[in-house]
């Protein structure tokens, strides 16, 4: 199945005996890394609940156009918003006629009718009712307005008949689902990003640290996904949750994320080094919290330099396309061009803290991209924003790379 990946997908469940596998869709849908939301029609209520739905969905399933209460929560207009797709398993020959026709007279309808993106449904119904006519110029009705047909499968049917008509395995309506969605750039690639500080321990309740609020390479991992990459995500300490559909790896010194960057690196095509890592930690951390002395001479702490992880990962035999951050308070682009050059790198990414505006805490950034070759500027915009355009940038290169 291509990534569905950060994909928000409305479900519409409808009333024929198939509803009951809606449930696993849902499973695989949010196991694929989306946001699923459900709408049932009223005969779906007949074959499974909607609290079943609900728990697996983890969101609210919708069911009536007119409620008041639903439509304060997120309504129909909002769910055709809200979607990047719509599925409409199982769909039953009467809602190919409706949706047909284009009727709107329950919330299925009119969301679907509100809605302007990629709509495919999963017939399911008794194989006399397929063969149908009527079924049949309903169907091509909605081929013609773009809609997916996913299925149906042939077999035995409930009611005891043998043909077509019965709703596909919901993995096989998932795969054929999907490719209504545009392949991501960086689909099928593995990318290990780091982010966040790291922390240094002095004594138990001390540690040295970096500034960093990990704002950047966490929007570095969600455009990286967004781009259909398989990412992994080893962070130090920040207030951001991790995005479910990667694999998230905490940590807290720089050795720490020394080790488990070594253990995933193999067989990644792309490493982004954005984690602040503490350049030095304390040679050895006392056991107990450290007192004053009462003398006035001042404190001695001895420090040990870390490992450079950028480093160690572009000397790596088999190294990935290596990205490295420079973030620099003066000269930003010959201080990058150094660290490029030092740290064996295939791109820096120079990045002038010194400007609150687009500096550490800040949802600003501007940045430059620099190879052996060329130097790039990313304007002042959304970290977002930034982070599309980086991920953009390193999946051309790769691509060209494997060309
Ligand atoms: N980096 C790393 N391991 C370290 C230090 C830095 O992997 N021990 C990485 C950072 O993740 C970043 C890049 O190296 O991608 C540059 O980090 P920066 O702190 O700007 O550079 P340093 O090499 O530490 O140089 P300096 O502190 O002297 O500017």
């Amino acid at each position: 199945m291509k990534s569905l990946a950060n994909k928000n997908i409305l479900l519409g469940v409808t009333g024929g005996i198939a509803a009951y596998k809606s449930a696993e869709i849902v499973r695989h849908l949010k196991k694929s890394g989306a946001s699923v939301r459900v709408v049932m029609t009223r005969s779906a209520e007949e074959f499974i609940t909607p609290l079943t739905l609900q728990a697996l969905s983890g969101n609210r399933v919708s069911t009536e156009l007119l409620d008041a209460e639903a439509e304060a929560a997120m309504g129909h207009i909002e769910l055709a918003k809200w979607a990047d797709g719509i599925l409409i398993a199982p769909a039953t020959a009467n809602t190919i006629a409706r949706l047909s026709s284009g009727r709107g007279d329950d919330l299925l309808s009119t969301v679907t009718l509100a809605f302007d993106g990629p709509i495919s449904v999963a017939p399911a119904m008794n194989q006399a009712m397929w063969r149908d006519e009527r079924t049949q110029e309903n169907l091509k009705k909605l081929i013609d307005q773009d809609f997916g047909i996913c299925g149906p499968g042939s077999g035995e049917q409930a009611c005891g008949d043998v043909g077509l008509g019965r709703m596909l395995e919901p993995i096989d309506i998932l795969d054929m689902f999907s490719l209504s969605f545009n392949e991501g750039t960086l689909s099928g690639k593995k990318i290990l990003i780091t982010a966040g500080p790291t922390q240094e321990p002095i004594d138990p309740v001390r540690f040295i640290t970096n500034r960093s609020s990990g704002k950047m390479g966490y929007s570095l991992v969600e455009a990286a996904l967004e781009s259909g990459a398989n990412v992994t995500l080893i962070s130090g300490p920040v207030n951001i949750e991790p995005p479910s559909n990667c694999n998230f790896v905490s940590i807290k010194t720089a050795e720490e994320m020394y080790e488990a960057v070594m253990h995933h690196i193999s067989g990644m095509d792309v490493y982004i080094g954005t984690a602040a890592v503490s350049d030095y930690s304390p040679a050895k951390a006392s056991d107990s919290k450290i007192k004053k002395d009462g003398s006035s001479s001042p404190m001695v702490l001895e420090l040990k330099e870390n490992q450079d992880i950028l480093k160690s990962v572009s000397e790596l035999e088999q190294r990935p396309y290596v990205v490295g951050f420079a973030a620099e308070t003066n000269d930003l682009i010959k201080n990058a061009e150094k660290k490029l050059s030092n740290k064996n790198l295939d791109l820096i990414i120079a990045n002038d803290v010194s400007n609150k505006d687009i500096g550490f805490d800040s949802d600003d950034n501007e940045v430059t991209l620099i190879t052996e070759k060329e130097k790039h500027l990313i304007e002042r915009q959304n970290k977002r924003k930034v982070s599309k355009k980086i991920i953009d940038f390193i999946s051309g290169r790769i691509n060209d790379q494997n060309n």
